[in-house]
């Protein structure tokens, strides 16, 4: 659908836009609509295009999302960093060679039975957190991407994606080992594997959080 790229691009920039621009509200709420009804292609053609926030402005590529789109099993990220960046797939540097252990760690598998996004879909400078706006303005295609695996299970690494989960901030100290919900689907908040590569002692309470999720798959939860 080369329609959907073009006119994905000609949204502004609304985490830039002042707050009493009265076309902003209107604007995202079409914008949400019309992403809420893109297939598979047109929704990664029109994360590629995209220019809704400050974030495409800097990246190499934007990044939709990787592995099976019947999976089970979807873990949502922070952002892309350097290599996702110059790659366009989630999760390929460091943080993610982590991520794959902890995925074999509960008999998972990159690619079968796991989906794996990031809350923001293009790298922000410097690696810094993404920031509200640009959550939000990126929200609707995580969401679009959600309703087209349809999960049985999300996976929030770290707090910006437990933030886009959940739609609002949590620390993650506090909302792990608990079960949230989005539309129904069950949620799970652990770690991100970045600041696990930064605080290893915190890997076993990872583990932990893997194996209720595990739990919850298993209908045990
Ligand atoms: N960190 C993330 O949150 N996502 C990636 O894709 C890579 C690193």
């Amino acid at each position: 659908m080369p329609g959907a790229a073009a006119a994905g691009a000609q949204v502004g920039h609304p985490a830039t836009r002042p707050q009493s621009d009265p076309d902003a509200g209107a604007d995202a709420a079409a914008r949400s609509a019309r992403i809420a009804t893109l297939d598979w292609a047109a929704l990664e053609d029109d994360i590629r295009a995209c220019r809704a926030c400050v974030l495409c402005e800097r990246r190499e590529q934007a990044v939709p999302g990787v592995g099976d789109r019947q999976a089970r099993w979807m873990f949502v990220g922070e952002g892309p960093g350097a290599e996702e960046d110059q790659r366009g797939e989630p999760f390929v540097g460091q943080a993610g060679r982590l991520l794959d252990n902890m995925l074999a760690a509960i008999g998972l598998e990159r690619g079968k039975e796991v989906y794996i996004a990031n809350a923001v879909k293009c790298r922000p400078p410097h690696n810094r957190t993404p920031e509200r706006a640009e959550l939000t303005a990126c929200l609707p295609y995580l969401e679009r991407q959600i309703a087209l695996v349809q999960p049985t299970l999300l996976i929030a690494l770290g707090r910006p994606a437990a933030q886009a989960l959940l739609d609002r901030d949590v620390a993650i100290s506090a909302a792990r080992g608990k079960r949230f919900e989005r539309k129904g689907i069950p949620v799970v908040v652990t770690y991100h594997p970045a600041y696990l590569l930064r605080n290893p002692l915190d890997k076993a309470k990872a583990w932990e959080d893997l194996c209720f999720a595990r739990r919850l798959m298993g209908g045990e939860g």
